[in-house]
């Protein structure tokens, strides 16, 4: 591991730019390459087999871009690959789950704790694993709200339809009283204001992206490969759709994203060598 090179961020698509956001917030000195799985988008609806090997390859991926480590931004990767991401990548891997977990046992005083997620995620239970590893006796609720990550991907961020849907998902855990909610998503950050509305603004929102910044510096640190540079670059790649990609992503960084490079051939190329090597 060495300073100068980049940091890997990999994602289903754009969802993992929340989490590049605070990385480069915390630390701006780092070259960063972002992967967004755009042309297998969405995970959190396909079975743990498939995310596994999904993980491996955008890991294969840029671990040929050379990278010093791996964030493994995608709630549903974290859920129900990591320990095996773990395993199979060289270099560290951070994943988003347990910083959040960490935040939410922390701050709950009710020892009552909600989770939110894709169906993979929630159907992993791996959440609730972690945070009853954590704090035994906590009660954990859980609940899958697939729809959240289309409306958010077609700007639906309040209003109505997103209110309807909120209050259709959220309804049961509202009953059990939680005075913590994990937003087990990439994209519900930017439904934040809804859900807090709904659930009410005593209940402590927890969302992974700031907490799994710090993790990453703290493991640079550890290392001694934090960048000594004052501004680092960033490369993005997808494996289909740049435009769309652009333009959602413009609504998670509120900024806009240039020079998305589209690696059909490349990632295909990796993709079949790690097939043969793992
Ligand atoms: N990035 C995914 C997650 O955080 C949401 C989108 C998807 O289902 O791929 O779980």
């Amino acid at each position: 591991m060495k300073k100068n090179q980049p940091i890997g961020i990999f994602d289903s698509g754009v969802g993992g730019l929340t989490v590049l956001n605070e990385i480069v917030k915390l630390l701006p000195g780092e070259d960063i390459v972002y992967f967004g799985d755009t042309a297998r988008v969405p995970y959190g609806a396909k079975s743990p087999e498939t995310v596994k090997n999904f993980a491996i390859e955008n890991s294969l991926f840029l671990l040929e871009h050379n990278v010093k480590m791996i964030i493994a931004a995608c709630n549903t990767v974290s859920s129900v690959a990591f320990p095996y991401l773990v395993r199979k990548v060289p270099v560290p891997v951070i994943d988003v789950l347990k910083p959040a977990v960490r935040k939410a046992v922390e701050s709950s005083s009710s020892g009552r704790i909600g989770v939110i997620g894709t169906n993979a995620t929630i159907r992993s239970r791996a959440y609730e694993k972690q945070i009853l590893r954590l704090r035994p006796k906590t009660k954990v609720f859980f609940q899958a709200c697939p729809l959240f990550v289309p409306f958010v991907e077609e700007g639906f961020v309040s209003g109505r339809p997103l209110k309807d849907i909120v209050k259709i998902y959220l309804k049961g855990l509202k009953e059990k009283n939680i005075d913590t909610l994990v937003l087990g998503c990439t994209h519900y950050p930017l439904i934040k204001g809804e859900i807090s509305r709904y659930m009410s603004k005593k209940v402590l929102l927890v969302d992974s992206a700031r907490t799994a910044a710090e993790d990453v510096k703290e493991v640079l640190k550890k290392r001694g490969v934090l960048s000594g540079k004052k501004r680092g670059a960033i490369k993005y790649f997808v494996s289909d759709s740049p435009e769309m990609f652009k333009k959602c992503g413009k609504k998670f960084i509120g900024k806009k994203i240039f020079n998305v490079n589209v690696v059909k051939e490349e990632v295909s190329y990796v993709w079949s060598k790690c097939r043969r090597k793992f």
